[in-house]
């Protein structure tokens, strides 16, 4: 299991930095757009919430919205912008709700931080039976890109402007599908160094994981506007319900 707090007080003091310039807080209305379908006036579980990024603004729109995440640094953030949504520390890994939900979903690469095979089928099967019958999951998650390694070490510029330099290191460990990667920050005089483990999966092992938990593949899309998933799609985002429904 997952007991790792990744999102220390570092990326916390970052986060909403990093998503700005990353372009996530500019997506958060399609986002939002696309999850509100499903939970209007409804309820709604994030699996790894973070700051709210898009939690908050789903709430404003009318759904009951609760998370999980087991940063406390990242669920200060979120205290600090709302008293709408419900959140508590816990691993998305292995949780039990009483209740549940019309919608579960799990953005923004969240569920590739559950570095082992077995912490990403607990986290479906959590999710599966946090369900309400009817109920949808909703995973987004970037299609794998390896290549460019060299000795199974890469190293990319995720952002260079005349503030910031973002550099992205990464070892590859194929075995077990882990990336030990690492975020270097310089911004003026300071750097920043923000470690992180991920197991990367494919849309179709992620498939085959739904299924051994009780989950069976509902809608596929290449983006948040539902385009098509193709070939050249870079994400996806992956809606699952309950095995015979
Ligand atoms: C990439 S951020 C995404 C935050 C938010 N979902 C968003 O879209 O902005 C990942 C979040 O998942 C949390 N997280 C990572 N591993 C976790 C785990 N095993 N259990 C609970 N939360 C986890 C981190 O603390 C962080 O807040």
């Amino acid at each position: 299991m997952s007991d790792d707090v990744i999102y220390d007080a570092n990326w916390a003091s970052i986060y909403d930095k990093y998503t700005t310039l990353r372009g996530r807080i500019a997506e958060a209305d399609a986002t939002v757009a696309f999850l509100e379908g499903y939970a209007i006036g409804g309820s709604a579980l994030e699996l790894g919430i973070g700051d709210g990024r898009v939690a908050v603004p789903l709430s404003e729109r009318g759904a009951r919205v609760e998370g999980i995440d087991n940063s406390d640094n990242m669920l200060e953030l979120l205290t600090r912008r709302t008293d709408l949504v419900k959140a508590w520390n816990g691993d998305i890994a292995n949780f039990r709700s009483e209740q549940r939900y019309n919608l579960v979903y799990c953005i923004y690469n969240t569920f590739k931080l559950l570095s082992t095979r077995e912490s990403q089928i607990s986290c479906l099967r959590s999710a599966a039976e946090a369900l309400d019958e009817e109920g949808i999951l909703v995973i987004e998650l970037d299609v794998p890109a390896l290549d460019g390694f060299v000795s199974g070490q890469r190293i990319t510029t995720l952002l260079l402007d005349q503030e910031n330099t973002i550099l992205h290191t990464e070892v590859h460990d194929p075995l077990s599908q882990n990336l030990a990667s690492t975020l270097l920050w310089f911004s003026g005089t300071s750097v920043k160094r923000l470690p992180h483990r991920v197991r990367y999966v494919y849309h179709q092992e992620l498939d085959t994981m739904a299924q051994c938990a009780g989950l069976r593949l509902a809608e596929r899309w290449g983006d948040w506007a539902r385009g098509p998933f193709t070939e050249g799609s870079n994400r996806h985002i992956s809606t699952y319900r309950r095995l015979g429904l």
